[in-house]
């Protein structure tokens, strides 16, 4: 375990008062809080990706009650809007996947959304989990979420697509201020978009933030490059460019392969990012032996769909 206070002398005091709707706490209790949720991001973090979603529906309410009774360290939810403008939780842009509608989410209403079976796809691609309690499972608000786990939980919220939905960030920070998580030290938003990342900022300095980044071999060649170019790839990344995220980030979230095939980051790859004061997260993870190899590494967490294999190894 690492633990260096000045890591996150950014989030030191004082704290802003939260307006609007928020519930107000005393500030030494939010500096607490806040605090208390830096101290534990020094250890090493169980983050249940997209709920326990290799035994149950992705983001869905059984995924994440499965996670709950596990013991996680943070619940791990993709957040976009509907066409009415409701944050919801789920992964892709489309609903073909994981539910039994079509379309894009953009345009579909939370009623429309709420009407679709999030379940069923999950029994018939995984019949070793399926459970027909599953079937005919909702997709979720990130209200709904917020209120089945309180502010005793930590939450993993990706912007995820932001560019789709303009003022994603102003409604998640205010529904965040809106149940008090952020006071609570009880939130933490994650985004391969660092635009969107610098928006939460703006609007709520005091929310713990995440850079993802997925690296993948550019035009099918060996030279590894990174989705949206906020670094270069890893053999050529520099402490600038570390630190260039650290500037408003704790950490980065990382991929450890692409395709499943090709390993993309080493141990000296997590070393120099720790070296430049960012916590290393890695994602996404399921096989006990990768997991190991990580906690060999050093790494400051890892996303997976089984949290119960990773609990073995850090229990
Ligand atoms: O948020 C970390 C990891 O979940 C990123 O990949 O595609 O599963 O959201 P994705
Ligand atoms: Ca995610």
């Amino acid at each position: 375990m690492r633990f260096d206070q000045s890591r996150f002398s950014r989030l030191s005091l004082p704290f802003a008062l939260l307006g609007g709707g928020a519930l107000l706490l005393p500030l030494s209790v939010q500096a607490d809080a806040l605090q208390q949720q830096l101290n534990d991001l020094q250890e090493f973090q169980v983050i249940a990706h997209r709920g326990a979603s290799g035994h149950a529906p992705e983001q869905t309410m059984p995924a994440l009650e499965l996670a709950h009774e596990m013991g996680v360290d943070y619940l791990e939810l993709d957040i976009q809007m509907t066409a009415d403008g409701e944050l919801v939780a789920f992964h892709d842009e489309s609903l073909d996947r994981a539910t039994d509608g079509e379309g894009e989410l953009k345009d579909v209403s939370l009623e429309e959304l709420k009407a679709l079976d999030a379940g069923s796809w999950f029994n018939e691609a995984y019949p070793e989990f399926a459970d027909d309690a599953y079937a005919g499972v909702e997709i979720l608000t990130l209200g709904e979420v917020i209120e089945r786990f309180g502010t005793d939980t930590r939450y993993y919220l990706e912007t995820k697509s932001p560019e789709l939905y303009p003022g994603i960030e102003e409604a998640l920070v205010e529904e965040l201020e809106a149940h008090g998580l952020i006071e609570a030290g009880a939130a933490l938003v994650q985004s391969f978009s660092q635009e969107s990342l610098l928006k939460v900022q703006e609007l709520n300095d005091q929310v713990p933030l995440v850079q993802l980044v997925w690296y993948h071999p550019e035009d099918d060649g060996d030279q590894l490059v990174e989705w949206t170019g906020v670094t270069p790839g890893p053999s050529e990344i520099s402490d600038a460019d570390f630190q260039a995220i650290r500037d408003y980030a704790v950490g980065i979230g990382t991929n450890l392969t692409y395709e499943e095939t090709l390993e993309v980051i080493d141990a000296s790859f997590v070393e120099q990012a720790q070296a430049n004061d960012l916590l290393v997260h890695v994602y996404t993870i399921n096989e006990s032996d990768d997991m190991q190899r990580l906690l060999d590494w050093g790494v400051d967490g890892i996303f997976t769909d089984f949290p119960d294999r990773l609990n073995e190894l850090v229990e």
